[in-house]
């Protein structure tokens, strides 16, 4: 087990959203967050990337207990995260982008193959290398920020709704990323609300309804039923 939330409680302010939630992510695959708008799935993942201490409970990297640790820390032992809606540096190009982030790397002469590496994830970066972000389409913009996620190496990368709000071909490009990374080693948190998608990707899954989980068991066309429930659709 790489990432495990332990019996969390977070919130913001007197508002508390998360109520005593377990979830554990894969070593390898990935495991999905399902659940309904402001069920909480976005306050899981703050809390698992250290952008929101918990009021209650545990999270532990490979059983080491980081409820304290700083995000840019968690970067740094392999924690990457791409937040809802695609932020990039819009006055910076593509590249720029990307190259901001390879920056960080050590060794310097890995650099140039790990922009290499993500940009050949996203043969579509390519055509748009030079123009800014903040000109791209929804989709580039996701695809490059799922690449600016790479370059740190993650091995566990969180995804909060990487396909929310994009072109229905370019879901397909960003779903086909997804699955690849896991299936070439990369564990993935994947907070998305195409049940389809998310349970033919997941390896195991949890519904989130009201900042409790809800139901929680294995991916795959079985879990559709025991989903559907918990989502009440
Ligand atoms: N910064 C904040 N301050 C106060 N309340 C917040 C804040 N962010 C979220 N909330 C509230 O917390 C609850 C859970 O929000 P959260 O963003 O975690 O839901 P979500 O499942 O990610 O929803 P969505 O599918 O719309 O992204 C909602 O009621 C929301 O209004
Ligand atoms: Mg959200």
């Amino acid at each position: 087990m790489t990432l495990e939330l332990q019996g969390v409680d977070a919130g913001y302010g007197r508002t508390q959203v998360l109520r005593g939630v377990d979830l554990a992510s894969e070593p390898e695959g990935v495991v999905a967050v399902l659940g309904h708008n402001g069920a909480g799935k976005t306050t899981l993942v703050r809390v698992a990337v250290g952008l929101l201490r918990p009021t209650r409970g545990r999270v532990l990297w490979e059983g080491e207990d980081i409820t304290s640790l700083a995000p840019h820390r968690r970067v740094a032992r392999g924690l990457a995260y791409v937040p809802q809606g695609q932020q990039s540096f819009g006055q910076l190009t593509t590249m720029e982008n990307l190259q901001l982030v390879a920056d960080r790397v050590r060794p310097r002469a890995r650099r140039g193959a790990l922009v290499d590496a993500a940009v050949e994830r996203f043969p579509a970066l390519t055509a748009v290398a030079t123009r800014k972000a903040g000109l791209l389409s929804g989709g580039q913009r996701q695809q490059l920020a799922i690449a600016r996620a790479l370059i740190t190496e993650p091995r566990l990368l969180v995804l909060d709704e990487p396909t929310e709000g994009i072109q229905p071909n370019v879901v397909a490009e960003i779903e086909t990323a997804v699955t690849d990374l896991a299936a070439s080693g990369t564990a993935v948190l994947l907070v998305e609300q195409h049940v389809g998608f998310a349970l033919a990707a997941a390896a195991r899954y949890v519904v989130l309804a009201a900042g409790r989980v809800a139901s929680s068991g294995d991916g795959g066309e079985d879990a559709h039923g025991g989903v559907r429930e918990a989502l009440r659709i």
